[in-house]
């Protein structure tokens, strides 16, 4: 029997040659996200990755907030393509990867680690391990991680694809030793199509070593 072996980068690439920014169910035109990045005071020159940054609007609220040092990471290139297209000329502004998160080699330290609804589609043990070293090399000490994830009442499926979904016991459990968990709040995203969805936003500290 013939098995075919998932490409993600192609899958993604055909979600978003497809679905404009408000037919895409995780679509939020004012990213809550922001929220978090003011309540714990970020500064301003802090290093910043958006891993699974999809062609969100964060990107475009950092920076009009004056993040100056914004990575955006996506194993889509289209994704990108179409938020650098919407950007226009402030796209220079941003240091744009096209990279799996599981197989990512980061070039730099970051202070903070966003991941708003990519982390839920590892749905096998190997590459949450792989994510989880990936983040671990990627961060420094004292910086702050932000997982945004499908919560257990979420729907078992987005964008087709299965995901994984989380409670507070679980996350923490899957970072492993040393995170200190900050806050962990439930958040219910309306979807364009006037869909409820739980998430589950979790903010961490990383390990000091
Ligand atoms: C549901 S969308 C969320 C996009 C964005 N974070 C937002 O909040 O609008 C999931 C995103 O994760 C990306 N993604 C999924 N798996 C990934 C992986 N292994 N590495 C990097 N990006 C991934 C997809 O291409 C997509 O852009």
């Amino acid at each position: 029997m013939e098995t075919s072996v998932f490409n993600r980068a192609e899958y993604w690439d055909k979600v978003f040659s497809t679905k404009n920014l408000q037919d895409q169910s995780w679509f939020e035109a004012e990213p809550s996200s922001l929220e978090i990045f003011e309540k714990f005071k970020i500064p301003p020159d802090a290093s910043i990755i958006d891993v699974g940054c999809g062609d969100s609007l964060l990107i475009d609220v950092l920076l009009a907030s004056g993040y100056a040092h914004i990575t955006a990471l996506d194993v889509s290139a289209k994704a990108l393509e179409k938020a650098q297209l919407r950007l226009g000329h402030k796209a220079v502004a941003i240091h744009w990867i096209a990279a799996d998160v599981t197989t990512f080699e980061p070039p730099e330290k970051y202070d903070v680690w966003h991941d708003r609804a990519a982390f839920h589609f590892l749905t096998n043990q190997h590459d949450i391990q792989l994510y989880i070293s990936v983040l671990r090399k990627s961060i420094k000490p004292g910086s702050l991680v932000i997982l945004s994830t499908f919560a257990q009442e979420a729907p078992d499926k987005c964008s087709g694809l299965a995901v994984n979904k989380y409670d507070e016991d679980i996350l923490v459990k899957m970072l492993g030793a040393g995170f200190e968990k900050l806050e962990c709040n439930t958040f219910f995203h309306q979807t364009p199509f006037n869909k409820r969805q739980a998430f589950l936003v979790c903010c961490f500290r990383p390990p000091e070593k």
